[in-house]
């Protein structure tokens, strides 16, 4: 980590319902405290939920963020939810272009870019993840895919828009398996990423990004992740659910 401000993100996926939904976020709330003066933390519940967390988070000072946007403002979407209905739920931000969507939906990078800039155009925070599959990185890869996969989000952004953004490598072989990146896999991708957008843009907006990692964090594995100098906090999946891991994942943040 650097003097960046490190960045945490619960990403709830699929779970819960409504009930257990608000409990969570009033218990997680509770349990991080005063340590969001330190460091940006956002929930991404499902859907459904987002209204009655964001009530539920109050003046917590924790944000709040859907897990997905359209590329569309508004109009004839059938199933899709814009990023200004985001907004009009409390909702500052947007995760765009996670492994799962891009797997199991087979988004594609155009349409990840496309995204990315409706969600500016509503004012919302952008956290674009990219990440390799294991076959990928087998043959060698992985840097390659993760590059190309950070072109294509940012195509056409100017240096203000990135610099809002939030950039999330997330290896998928490392998503739910319990098979965390070592520090040194995750530091070399995120110098690679850091340094293209110094390519992109310049060294000043390079520097301010922050680049977080997602992929089997928990607690007993944050500090040493959080340590790799370009690492600057976490996506959470299944450790988010857990009051007592997320906060103590949101500490690790704060002392790294
Ligand atoms: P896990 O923490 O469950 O591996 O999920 C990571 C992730 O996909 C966060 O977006």
């Amino acid at each position: 980590m650097s003097n960046r401000r490190p960045y945490v993100g619960g990403n709830w996926k699929m779970h819960g319902e409504l009930a257990a939904a608000v409990e969570l976020t009033e218990d997680v709330a509770a349990a991080i405290g005063d340590a969001v003066q330190a460091v940006d933390v956002t929930l991404f519940p499902p859907f459904p939920y987002l209204q009655a967390v964001g009530h539920a988070l109050r003046q917590a000072g924790i944000g709040l963020g859907g897990q997905d946007c359209s590329p569309h403002l508004e109009g004839a979407h059938t199933g899709q939810t814009s990023p200004a209905m985001i907004a009009d739920l409390g909702g500052s931000v947007a995760l765009i272009g996670h492994s799962e969507r891009r797997n199991e939906l087979g988004e594609p990078d155009a349409l990840i870019a496309a995204k990315t800039r409706a969600a500016l155009a509503a004012s919302l925070q952008p956290v674009v993840c990219v990440g390799e599959t294991m076959g990928e990185r087998e043959a060698g890869n992985a840097l390659q895919v993760v590059e190309r996969q950070v072109r294509a989000a940012l195509e056409g952004l100017t240096s203000d828009q990135v610099g809002t953004a939030v950039v999330a490598y997330e290896p998928v072989w490392a998503i739910g398996t319990g098979i965390t990146a070592t520090p040194d896999d995750a530091q070399s991708a995120h110098s690679m990423i850091r340094s293209l957008l110094g390519e992109l843009y310049d060294a000043e907006l390079a520097d301010s990004v922050r680049i977080i990692y997602g992929g089997s964090v928990k607690a007993a594995n944050a500090a040493e992740l959080f340590s790799a100098p370009d690492v600057d906090g976490g996506l959470i999946g299944g450790a988010s659910l857990k009051v007592d891991e997320f906060a103590s994942i949101c500490r690790a943040a704060v002392s790294a």
